[in-house]
């Protein structure tokens, strides 16, 4: 099977269970796995992957399941999607690699024009490249410190930028992603995050709390960046309250601070439009992406405005396989798939009916405090019904029931109990609905 196998959106849209799962082949991988790949590299669902296409994983054992992860919010064009299979192929056959820092091409220019007009604000931007989200904003850092001459760097409660040193200090959860790693980069600051199942404030109240301990633990000359989730991601989807990013982006701008959007996760149509921040009309000062831009493919970028990322003296920025050409063509693929099929408007058509599944759902089960999320970004928070105490327990049960029953969901969030539901923007209405209803089912099992 693994040789013939075809991904793409041709593949039946169907949930077709012919094994327990995982299923005996991908238990034999999985004992393969267990001698040749380090322990600490986990995995949520096992079953070994073959092809996988519009809403669909198809497994070694013929198994297939409905996905609705995305990979982590990455495939939101679909898994080989045609315009990807299309420019990678033209381009794998053409070159793979020059490194851009040594001999450039036009992919990689080509990415930079499109983020600049893809991404908030009309205002003269520039881009550079990288491979993974947390090196995108390693190198955001960076570039807001030469830009300001400043060190300090705030982030928030619940966040994730990643699993590099400097990110790993910026990410708020200890385990998994910290635990033993330390000592840590220094000069960084945690702000309370809006978050209004928990905190009930309005935005302008929580932006007032954040900025008060901006002000007082870490002072305004102190400090280049501060970087922010529109909505968080690994933390919980949380969605701040109405107000609050548009105020700490204009304390930003008032006080010499670079704002910057960590839209890895969140961004390139994900919520209902290019960028989270377009919601409530932020502009940030410079914008990290990654994961949805290229689907699938490594890459990743900082795109700002000119006079911050010129800010830099040449060579400060770049990297052996930063804006590797298949990844720039997966990119423009990509980015054509999502202007062609107008990607942002399904995002908002799959979180109108995610959102009316997640409300009924609420109805029936009070351990579901919270709906929350925007466009094909939506996460419920399971909890001791009428508490906000976590329901973890609840969460892993649910899950675990999706999953042998052919549907892939994600858990997240700083106590484990969130859901986060991220299909790919290529899904079919019969095939979200199905997933929702095993969802339901799931809930219906467990209580
Ligand atoms: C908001 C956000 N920032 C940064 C990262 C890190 O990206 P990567 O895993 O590509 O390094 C992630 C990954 O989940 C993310 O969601």
């Amino acid at each position: 099977m693994t040789e013939t196998a075809v991904g793409g959106p041709s593949l039946p849209q169907e949930r077709r269970l012919v094994t327990a799962i995982p299923g005996p082949e991908s238990q034999l991988r999985l004992q393969r796995k267990k001698e040749h790949v380090a322990d600490g590299v986990g995995t949520t669902l096992p079953v070994f992957v073959v092809a996988a296409g519009g809403g669909v994983l198809v497994d070694v054992d013929g198994n297939s399941l409905i996905d609705l992860g995305s990979g982590i919010a990455v495939t939101s064009v679909g898994n080989a999607a045609p315009a990807v299979v299309r420019r990678v192929s033209e381009q794998v056959a053409a070159f793979t690699h020059t490194c851009f820092m040594v001999t450039p091409y036009d992919g990689y220019v080509d990415v930079c024009e499109a983020l600049a007009q893809l991404t908030p604000g009309d205002h003269a931007k520039k881009s550079a490249l990288f491979n993974s989200g947390a090196e995108a904003v390693e190198n955001a850092v960076k570039i807001a410190r030469v830009a300001t001459g400043k060190d300090a760097v705030v982030v928030f409660d619940h966040a994730y930028h990643g699993r590099t040193n400097l990110t790993m200090a910026m990410t708020a959860k200890n385990m998994p992603y910290k635990h033993g790693f330390g000592p840590f980069a220094g000069e960084v600051y945690r702000a309370p995050m809006s978050y209004p199942f928990r905190d009930g404030l309005s935005g302008e109240e929580a932006a007032a709390r954040a900025i008060d301990v901006i002000e007082k633990q870490v002072g305004a000359t102190n400090l280049a960046c501060v970087a922010i989730e529109p909505i968080q991601g690994e933390g919980g989807f949380i969605v701040p309250a109405p107000g609050f990013l548009p105020a700490i982006a204009a304390w930003c701008r008032a006080n010499d601070v670079v704002y910057i959007a960590d839209e890895i996760q969140s961004g390139f149509c994900r919520t209902g439009d290019w960028f989270a921040s377009d919601h409530e009309g932020v502009v940030p000062d410079l914008v990290t992406t990654a994961k949805g831009i290229a689907g699938g493919l490594p890459l990743a970028g900082v795109t700002g405005r000119a006079d911050l990322m010129d800010a830099v003296h040449a060579g400060g920025l770049g990297g052996t396989y930063g804006g590797n050409p298949i990844a720039c063509a997966a990119a423009l693929g990509a980015i054509e798939e999502m202007r062609e099929h107008d990607l942002g408007a399904r995002a908002r058509e799959i979180g109108v009916t995610m959102a009316g599944r997640l409300a009924d759902l609420q109805e029936t089960y009070a351990v579901i405090g919270d709906v929350r999320g925007r466009g094909a970004m939506m996460a419920i928070e399971l909890c001791t019904p009428g508490t906000t105490e976590p329901d973890a327990a609840r969460a892993a049960a649910v899950a675990s029931y999706c999953h042998a029953h052919g549907v892939v969901v994600l858990t997240c969030g700083t106590w484990g109990n969130v859901f986060r539901f991220l299909p790919p923007l290529s899904i079919s209405d019969a095939l979200l609905g199905e997933a929702f209803d095993v969802v339901a089912e799931a809930f219906a099992a467990t209580a």
